[in-house]
């Protein structure tokens, strides 16, 4: 398990499809055996859009959480919330606000592209423009080291960076930097620390140059540290300490090879997805729907698989054997299409069968459910107001006693 934090989040559109299993999910599952992992539903990221009509988050949040548990995604192992039980992400969002300039959020990609493609909606909102800076609260306030995320998400994340940036670069230090900073020094284990401590020093009385280098190198190669860690370490080595937020990076999500009903990308805006938890019947009679190699109108007509959106799926499901028999019998119209689409059929259908047997607990009983996202935010809160404890002071807004 390596030390540095993972998070992500989604924003809720309603039941997955296998296209999401394939993408993001899978990946979420793996990455939460080998890192920290918090991941949430961004429902007021889905309010950018939908101000008009919100009713319908709530239950597409539920759906969506129930697929993630069905995928596989453990909440003994992640930290699974929702975005709005954790208000201390608001509050960082509104103080972002204060130091963003304008330009920076409407130069982001994604916005002007987004107003376009909704044209039927007004989208010149303030909700809307500041759509990456609630994400960048999202991903700072949890000091994430790393952030999964689709290609389309990536300007979001450099801008997170940015933004990052500045907040340090106005604010300076935080008070008990020091104070952090030694114990992250223990976390380099002794004979790590000690050499650490004697560089620094090297650096600070000496100047050595050569020195920096080799603290800086040493920190590199620290595999206990997070980023958090060791950005304070890199400060405290050269004296400037000044890591209040950290600059998390991103892990790119390949995109879903998985194909849809009628060959393009599954989507749910395209009509051609297959749900996470979509019943046998139905996934038995879309496949069997599905157009083939349009030169195969008669079973006698030969085909030819790299033509056939069927073939996409067996590149999923099927082995390298049945695959190979397939090709061959399709090719000499040894064999009906009908016949050609059962494997993928029953692939589906196995994949999904744990999936609908984990999403039928939840389902029978909807308070685990609850019990697992409250728990969540109540773990992610503490994260959060930790961060939050040491914003408000860098920015001088400590009043309240409680606070420190
Ligand atoms: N904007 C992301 C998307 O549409 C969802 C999201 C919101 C997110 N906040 C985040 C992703 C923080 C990663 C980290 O996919
Ligand atoms: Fe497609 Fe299989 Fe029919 Fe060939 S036999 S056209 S691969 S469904």
């Amino acid at each position: 398990m390596f030390a540095e934090r993972v998070l992500s989040g989604m924003r809720p559109t309603g039941s997955l499809h296998l296209g999401h299993y394939h993408g993001v999910l899978k990946n979420w599952v793996r990455l939460q055996n080998e890192y920290p992992c918090l991941f949430f539903a961004a429902d007021w990221h889905a309010l950018t859009t939908q101000y008009d009509d919100p009713r319908g988050i709530e239950r597409a949040t539920w759906d969506m959480v129930i697929d993630w548990l069905a995928a596989g995604v453990d909440p003994k192992k992640a930290t699974l919330f929702i975005q709005s039980q954790v208000l201390e992400h608001a509050e960082l969002h509104l103080l972002f606000s204060m130091l963003t300039p304008l330009g920076w959020l409407e130069r982001v990609p994604t916005y002007k592209d987004q107003q376009e493609k909704l044209s039927n909606k007004d989208l010149s909102t303030y909700g809307f423009l500041g759509y990456p800076l609630l994400m960048s609260a999202d991903i700072l306030i949890y000091r994430a080291d790393k952030v999964p995320v689709g290609e389309d998400q990536i300007p979001h994340v450099e801008f997170t960076r940015e933004l990052a940036r500045r907040f340090n670069h106005l604010y300076g230090r935080a008070p008990d930097f020091e104070d952090k900073a030694r114990e992250a020094v223990k976390r380099l284990g002794s004979r790590n620390a000690r050499a650490f401590e004697q560089l620094r020093t090297r650096f600070q009385q000496d100047g050595d140059a050569g020195a920096v280098e080799r603290g800086h190198a040493l920190l590199r190669e620290a595999k206990s540290l997070s980023s958090a860690d060791r950005e304070r370490l890199a400060g405290h080595l050269e004296g400037t300490g000044k890591t209040i937020l950290v600059e998390p990076g991103y892990l790119l999500t390949e995109a879903s090879k998985m194909p849809g009903l009628d060959g393009q990308k599954m989507s749910k805006s395209y009509g051609n997805t297959i749900t996470l938890r979509e019943d046998a019947a139905s996934v038995t009679r879309k496949i069997q729907r599905m157009p083939t190699d349009p030169a195969r109108v008669r079973r006698a007509d030969p085909g030819d698989p790299d033509k056939c959106p069927v073939w996409q799926l067996h590149l999923v499901y099927s082995g390298a054997e049945c695959r190979e028999r397939l090709d061959r019998e399709c090719r000499s119209a040894g064999i009906g299409c009908l016949e050609c689409k059962q494997p993928v059929i029953d692939g589906i259908l196995a994949e999904q069968a744990p999936m609908r047997e984990r999403a039928q607990t939840y389902l029978d009983d909807p308070a685990l459910v609850r019990d697992i996202l409250a728990d969540g935010a109540a773990r992610a809160g503490e994260l959060a107001r930790e961060t939050m404890r040491d914003v408000r002071a860098a920015m001088g807004l400590n009043y309240r006693s409680g606070d420190d």
